[in-house]
C-alpha cells in the first residue's frame, strides 16, 4: 500500500493530522522543511519519489499574517511558488495532492457565508499568497484538492485560545474584536475530514471550517466561559480600533456546500470542538 505523505507535519494542523492517520492505521511519512523544502522543486519530486505517496496532504506554509505585510516575497515563495512545486511533483509521480487554504482569500464583503464557487478577492498579502497556491495547485495537477479552513487552533501551535487564557491569566484587559464572523475551527476536525479527503476521489475546493459561526468577541467569551479562567475585564471593540498591519475579512464565514453534497458529515459545531480542545489541553471546567 503507498502511503500518505504529511509535508508541513510539525506545524500545528500536520502534527494533529500525523496523529489522526496513526489512529486510522494509514502508513503515513511526515516532513518538514528540514527534509522536503517546498521552496525547492527538486527536493519535492525527490521525496515524492522517495516514498511515492498515494497522496500527498501539503500543510506547509507561510502563515504569519501580520509579517507577510513586510514579507510579500517570501509568503509568495512559500503559499504561492512552494504549492506549485508540490503539485508539479504530485502530478509527476502520481500522487493526489491536497493543499490547505484559508478564508482570508475573500474579500468578506458578501452579506452570507461564502460558497466555494464566489469569487476570491484576497485583502492583505497573505491571502493573495494562499490564493496563488491554490492556483498552482489546481493548474500542475486535475487530480488536487483544496480544503479551505478558517480560524485555526491546536494543542500543536500558537493559537488564539491558549493566548487569550494566558493573557487573562497574566491580567491582561482583553478587548476583542466584535465585528468579524466566522467559524473558530480544531485542527483535530479538519484532521478527520482531511484524512477521508485523502481517501476519497472527489477533487477541487471544499470549505472545511467546523460547523456555526460566531465573532472573535463571542469566542472569547464562551473560551472563558467554558474553562472557568474570569478574565479582569472582557470588553469588545470594532476592527476600525484594533490596529494591525494586515486588513481581515468581516465575513470569513464558510458554507461547506460540497462536502454535503457528497454526503460527507459537516465538521461539529465550533462550541463542541471547543469543549473537547480545552479538554483535551486539561483546560476545561467541566
Ligand atoms: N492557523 C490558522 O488560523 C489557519 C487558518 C486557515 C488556514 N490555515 C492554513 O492551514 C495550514 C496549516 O496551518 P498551521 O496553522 O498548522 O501552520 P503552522 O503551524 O505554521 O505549520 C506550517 C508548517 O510548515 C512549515 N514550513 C514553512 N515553510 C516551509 C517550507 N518552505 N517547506 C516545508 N515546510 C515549511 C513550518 O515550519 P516552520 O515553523 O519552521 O516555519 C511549519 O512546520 C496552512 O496551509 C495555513 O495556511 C491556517
Amino acid at each position: 500500500m503507498r502511503p500518505i505523505l504529511v509535508i508541513g507535519a510539525a506545524g500545528m494542523l500536520g502534527r494533529d493530522l500525523m496523529d489522526e492517520l496513526a489512529s486510522r492505521k494509514l502508513i503515513s511519512i511526515g516532513m518538514d522543511v528540514g527534509e522536503c523544502d517546498i521552496t525547492n522543486a527538486r527536493a519535492c519530486v525527490e521525496a515524492m519519489k522517495s516514498c511515492r505517496p498515494s497522496s500527498v496532504i501539503n500543510c506547509a506554509a507561510y502563515t504569519d499574517v501580520n509579517r507577510a505585510e513586510s514579507e510579500r516575497e517570501k509568503a509568495f515563495e512559500v503559499n504561492g511558488a512552494g504549492a506549485g512545486n508540490v503539485a508539479r511533483a504530485c502530478a509527476e509521480t502520481g500522487a493526489r495532492c491536497l493543499y490547505i487554504s484559508t478564508d482570508y482569500v475573500f474579500d468578506g464583503h458578501k452579506d452570507a457565508p461564502y460558497v466555494e464557487s464566489d469569487a476570491a478577492n484576497p485583502m492583505n498579502v497573505y491571502g493573495a499568497s494562499k490564493l496563488e497556491g491554490e492556483r498552482q495547485t489546481a493548474g500542475a495537477t486535475p487530480n488536487h484538492v483544496i480544503a479551505r479552513a478558517s480560524w485555526l487552533y491546536g494543542r500543536h501551535g500558537k493559537n488564539f485560545v491558549t493566548t487569550i487564557l494566558a493573557a487573562a491569566r497574566r491580567g491582561v484587559l482583553l478587548r476583542v474584536v466584535d465585528d468579524q464572523r466566522g467559524a473558530p475551527t480544531w485542527t483535530r476536525d479538519l484532521a478527520r475530514l482531511l484524512a477521508d479527503l485523502a481517501c476519497h476521489d472527489a477533487t477541487g475546493i471544499f470549505h472545511a471550517p467546523n460547523s456555526g459561526e460566531c465573532t472573535w468577541f463571542g469566542f472569547a467569551r464562551e473560551i472563558f466561559e467554558l474553562s472557568g479562567v474570569q478574565p479582569v475585564s472582557l470588553a469588545s471593540q470594532s476592527a476600525a480600533e484594533y490596529v494591525s498591519p494586515a486588513a481581515r475579512p468581516a465575513n470569513s464565514r464558510l458554507a461547506d456546500t460540497r462536502l454535503a453534497a457528497l454526503g460527507i458529515a459537516p465538521m461539529p459545531d465550533w462550541e463542541n470542538a471547543l469543549t473537547g480542545f480545552l479538554r483535551e489541553i486539561g483546560e476545561s471546567r467541566a
